[in-house]
């Protein structure tokens, strides 16, 4: 089985993670010391901001078709309406640098950060205050720069994973716990994403519009009917409200009569064309209280990843076949795992580019794989230390140096087919059965 020359090859980043010198809500919240580690800064993050062409000289090495990055809000419009024409202008060059690689670039508007005003002025669960036609003029204020240089847009990255954090458990700016204040936001997210792909598609009208969207496979805990119950709750609202809101129109949340919250969106229905997947693991829910929430993550038998999250393969084949459901093609937007040693990450690798061949062979059209990531990078939370990276990044130096799975990206990518299964070491905890 090949991947054949059509298949789209990338990685992908974001531009707060590598950038660095930027000054968002995100790195207020570092600053105030309200990450895991509090003595973490993003600061420079890896230099990308100065270093981009040659880290765009690895994208080359590795022989990717497509490259998938963000645009940093914040950058672009550090006050409101005051738009910085440098930043652009480097945004610019960038794009251009990539179309003279012959890499195709795939752009995020949205991936976590915001600008320092955006929160007073006007936050996502303020409807009044219509955040979305904020976040349409800075898409307004790129597509001015760059014209026809794109052609694929991821316009939110995983508003799932970010409400999460910033509305339900607070641990992420702005750092609210409150069911209530997170439909409304995203409702607002949904509208957002109506009006950047009316925006997109007005400049653009080949342009393709998507959101890049995360699914965590979901498993009860245990075999209790309270497991089971938290565990369809969970997944239907993690994993389809907002694919669901951007087919059907409707943005459906809550399932209990009387907290159900329900919006239509004008425009939504039928905006997207095609699905942006991000896949990294499984995780086991079970009834229990935290924050506003009645659910708790089961972690006691996972710890595979460095950052305890557990590698399935398996689940990614599922939800690509799953989403197929929604009658559009798929591009797998993001896939990877943190592994300083680079010890089972090119297992990982070959696992999950295996699944995406036998979905295909399902019949799945499955037609992209961005790697998450190019480089190590800053990652939220936890700051510099976890290791996505193909290629590791020296914290001091800043020097980049290929892991040994950048060789095998490159190989896989140059003959468009898997080879023999790479070894990894034996887990050191063992695989939980799934329940159910
Ligand atoms: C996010 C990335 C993040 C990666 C690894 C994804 O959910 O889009 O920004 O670094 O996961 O945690």
């Amino acid at each position: 089985m090949t991947f054949g020359d059509n298949f789209v090859f990338g990685c992908a980043t974001s531009a707060f993670q590598i950038e660095g010198g930027i000054r968002n809500d995100w790195s207020t919240w570092a600053d105030a010391g309200r990450l895991k580690n509090p003595d973490e800064r993003p600061g420079l993050a890896v230099d990308h901001w100065n270093r981009w062409r040659d880290d765009f000289a690895l994208l080359s090495e590795l022989g990717v078709d497509a490259y998938r990055f963000s645009i940093e809000w914040a950058r672009v419009e550090p006050e409101p309406g005051r738009f910085n024409e440098g930043a652009l202008a480097q945004y610019r060059d960038m794009l251009d640098e990539l179309r003279a690689r012959s890499i195709e670039p795939f752009v995020t508007f949205h991936h976590f950060t915001h600008p320092p005003w955006f929160h007073q002025l006007c936050p996502w669960h303020r409807l009044e205050t219509r955040p979305w036609d904020r976040f349409g003029a800075f898409v307004q204020a790129c597509l001015r720069i760059f014209e026809d240089r794109v052609r694929f847009f991821t316009v939110l990255n995983e508003p799932n994973v970010w409400l999460s954090g910033s509305y339900v458990s607070g641990k992420i700016p702005p750092g609210q716990c409150s069911l209530r204040g997170a439909c409304r936001a995203a409702e607002a997210l949904v509208r957002a994403h109506v009006a950047a792909r009316n925006a997109i598609k007005e400049a653009i009208r080949a342009a393709q519009v998507v959101i890049a969207h995360n699914q965590i496979l979901i498993a009860p805990a245990g075999p209790g009917a309270g497991d089971a119950i938290v565990q369809r709750y969970v997944d239907r609202h993690f994993n389809y409200a907002f694919l669901d809101a951007l087919h059907t129109g409707e943005l459906a949340l809550g399932m209990l009569p009387g907290l159900r919250y329900r919006a239509q969106i004008d425009g939504a229905e039928g905006s997207l064309d095609f699905i942006g997947m991000n896949y990294y693991f499984r995780a086991f829910m079970q009834l229990g209280l935290q924050g506003p929430q009645l659910f708790v993550e089961d972690r006691s038998q996972q710890g595979i990843s460095e950052l305890g999250w557990e590698i399935y393969p398996q689940g990614f084949g599922y939800f690509l076949r799953r989403l197929a459901h929604y009658g559009r093609p798929i591009y797998v937007t993001e896939n990877g795992m943190s592994d300083a040693r680079d010890e089972r990450r090119p297992q990982f690798l070959h696992d999950h580019l295996q699944e995406i061949l036998r979905a295909r062979a399902d019949g799945v059209d499955v037609r992209g794989y961005f790697h998450w990531s190019l480089l190590d990078n800053f990652e939220w939370l936890e700051g510099m230390e976890p290791s996505f990276g193909l290629y590791e990044v020296d914290r001091d130096s800043l020097r980049r140096r290929p892991r040994a799975s950048a060789q095998l990206y490159r190989r896989i990518i140059e003959q468009r087919k898997l080879g023999e299964r790479p070894e990894a070491p034996a887990p050191e905890r063992p695989r939980r059965r799934p329940v159910g």
